[in-house]
């Protein structure tokens, strides 16, 4: 891949999604995109690009791409220190503030495979504050790939390696040796949905939420569609509502609206009520 080949993929994955993939993950990006070029017969990168460009297949080769390019890379209770301060301080706050309504909207952003979503749906279980409320979990992803997946809700060992043999009796059924599946009253309250967080028209669809889980999603992205999504995401809490980042990412160099709060050791980010 030539360095010009690169330059223009990496604009136009850029405006596809946000995503940056910067100049030293070239060669990954080379050896990734390899294999959509052996499926379309093409002959090098420019014509790769060409290919994309005018999508004879409609979306389709788009999405290919993207199934190859991004990090899928999720388990069950991810980060559990954030989760515990989740469950702690966070779901009660919740509780109260919407005791009125007993209705509740959390969304993963980026949910992958479904790992995360399902987790807060376990997660508000554990709590036993909601058991009569209408609780919704929204769960969205740019792959239709991932979401396929996440919608089975049957997973392997790798999904649950920090998942408690506790949490695994509690939470799943057994279907193979090797393999488990979310008890199916816990799959009922989500909802999946396509959406690239990047696309307002189809972030505005999604009803306001009480707290939004983006975590390991906005860390790729070039620093200006970063900005906008963190701003569609603050569009999209309700006042008083919370977001969640993952622990390597932060809004230090985002100008947002959203106030942080220390809550349990962790940063949790808030829109003010
Ligand atoms: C590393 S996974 C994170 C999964 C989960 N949130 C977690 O922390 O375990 C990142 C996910 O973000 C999704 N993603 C990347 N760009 C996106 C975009 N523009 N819109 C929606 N999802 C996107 C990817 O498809 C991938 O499933």
């Amino acid at each position: 891949m030539s360095a010009e080949d690169f330059r223009l993929l990496q604009e136009l994955f850029c405006r596809e999604c946000g995503l940056l993939f910067q100049p030293e993950l070239k060669f990954i990006v080379e050896r990734r995109l390899g294999v959509r070029l052996e499926v379309l017969g093409l002959k090098d990168f420019a014509a790769y690009h060409r290919f994309l460009q005018s999508d004879p297949s409609g979306h389709e080769e788009m999405e290919a791409a993207l199934d190859v390019l991004l990090t899928r890379e999720t388990y069950f209770f991810r980060e559990p220190l954030q989760l515990d301060t989740f469950a702690r301080q966070v779901l009660p706050a919740l509780h109260e503030a919407k005791g009125a309504s007993q209705q509740l909207r959390l969304w993963s952003a980026g949910c992958s495979t479904g790992e995360e979503p399902y987790t807060l749906v376990m997660m508000l279980k554990e709590s036993g504050l909601f058991g009569d409320w209408s609780v919704t979990v929204h769960a969205t992803d740019i792959s239709r790939r991932a979401l396929g997946i996440a919608r089975r809700a049957d997973y392997g060992p790798a999904a649950l390696r920090v998942t408690s043999a506790e949490r695994q009796a509690r939470h799943f059924e057994r279907v193979s040796p090797e393999r488990m599946k979310v008890r199916p009253e816990l799959t009922q309250p989500v909802i999946f949905g396509h959406v690239n967080l990047i696309d307002l028209g189809k972030v505005k669809q999604l009803p306001l939420m009480d707290c939004i889980f983006c975590r390991n999603v906005l860390i790729y992205f070039e620093p200006g569609y970063r900005r906008r999504v963190v701003q569609f995401l603050y569009e999209r809490l309700v006042p008083g509502g919370y977001l969640l980042l993952g622990h390597s990412e932060n809004l230090l160099n985002v100008k947002s609206d959203f106030r942080w709060v220390q809550l349990g050791g962790e940063l949790l980010y808030q829109r003010p009520p």
